[in-house]
């Protein structure tokens, strides 16, 4: 039996090339010779995003953006997390197994609860409960996601841990996987590419245009003031958006005439977008194709939700007969 991939995104914005070089890559490329469910995790969202008008707008934008970076809905279960509600039981089962002091020192939490200090919500604490809810509910062993997830991967594992403990063998202890572009940069301060932050990413739904502006806007070395000074392409966000868009001898190529001043940010910006938009152009085509087919959206996840109810019914039964509940 080939072992089961389990990933989610909360459908708080469209998808950018942060999520797609960190994670959607993994997604599409595991779908060979796993077992893949991919989910649009709605509650999550909802810790952050109280409109859920938005929320239903975003949750139809991430699943195109999905299905025009590879997903499959042949090979692998697409579904949006609130049509399969076994996940906020599993996830009450779960909480009275993790200690409040695990959830209280998780970074996420820290930063959530700094960003919106007015809206702490019980919900946000229990963030990382209901994503070990997501993944063991459908037993996956491998969890493709960016570096920013590792924490609550950790976290899973321990609750997985606990309960087996506890009540028996019963959950895989899942395993992380990164891309070899795990922490994609914003495109205007230091810290990560983030839909958080307006203006630090490239869509997948972009225009070419929009791309182009956005990079031609982006921050580099910023000891590099002048075009006659030498830059340091291993602290330049640009030169790492080369690495995956632009070939090898290339980036060789850019990294030795940075140094010595010989390319100047805007030749090696205006490459880097043409580089990136062409890459990203058969994407964008697939998307507005499948724009035009609402219908075909929507069936593709009542059809996920249909497949994933099964395993997490068949889950449900074994937690309560091993909990002792049945
Ligand atoms: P999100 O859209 O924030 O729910 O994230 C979806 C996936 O993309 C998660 O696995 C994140 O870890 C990953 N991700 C988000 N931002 C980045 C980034 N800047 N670099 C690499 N991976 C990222
Ligand atoms: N926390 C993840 C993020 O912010 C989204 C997520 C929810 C997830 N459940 C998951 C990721 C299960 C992987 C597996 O990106």
């Amino acid at each position: 039996m080939k072992k089961r991939v389990f990933s989610g995104a909360r459908p708080t914005a469209r998808q950018h090339i942060g999520n797609l070089l960190g994670a959607i890559d993994n997604y599409v490329n595991l779908q060979k010779d796993y077992d893949c469910v991919y989910c649009i995790v709605d509650i999550h969202a909802l810790t952050t995003l109280q409109d859920t008008a938005q929320i239903q707008n975003y949750i139809r934008e991430l699943a195109l953006d999905w299905l025009a970076a590879g997903l499959d809905p042949h090979k692998s279960i697409i579904f949006v997390q609130s049509h399969v509600p076994e996940v906020t039981e599993l996830h009450t089962y779960l909480s009275m197994v993790t200690p409040l002091s695990w959830l209280l020192r998780v970074p996420t939490f820290k930063e959530k609860a700094k960003a919106q200090p007015d809206n702490v919500n019980y919900g946000l604490v229990g963030y990382p409960v209901l994503m070990a809810s997501d993944i063991v509910l459908y037993k996956a062993e491998v969890v493709p996601v960016g570096e920013d997830q590792l924490p609550h991967l950790e976290l899973t594992r321990e609750i997985a841990r606990r309960f087996n403990g506890l009540f028996g063998e019963t959950f895989p202890e899942p395993k992380a996987k990164l891309t070899s572009f795990p922490n994609i940069p914003s495109l205007i301060s230091s810290g990560k590419m983030s839909k958080s932050e307006a203006g630090s990413t490239i869509d997948i739904a972009h225009t070419a245009e929009e791309t182009t502006a956005r990079i031609m806007n982006a921050i580099t070395d910023p000891a590099r003031k002048f075009r006659k000074d030498p830059g340091h392409p291993e602290v330049c966000n640009i030169y790492t958006l080369h690495k995956y868009f632009t070939p090898a001898e290339k980036v060789e190529k850019i990294g030795v005439e940075c140094r010595k001043a010989e390319i100047g940010c805007v030749d090696c910006k205006k490459l880097l977008s043409a580089n990136m938009n062409e890459f990203l152009r058969p994407l964008r085509e697939k998307r507005s194709e499948l724009a035009a087919r609402p219908e075909f959206i929507k069936e593709v996840l009542a059809d996920g939700a249909d497949r994933a109810r099964v395993i997490a019914r068949e889950t449900i039964r074994e937690v309560k007969q091993k909990m002792g509940l049945l």
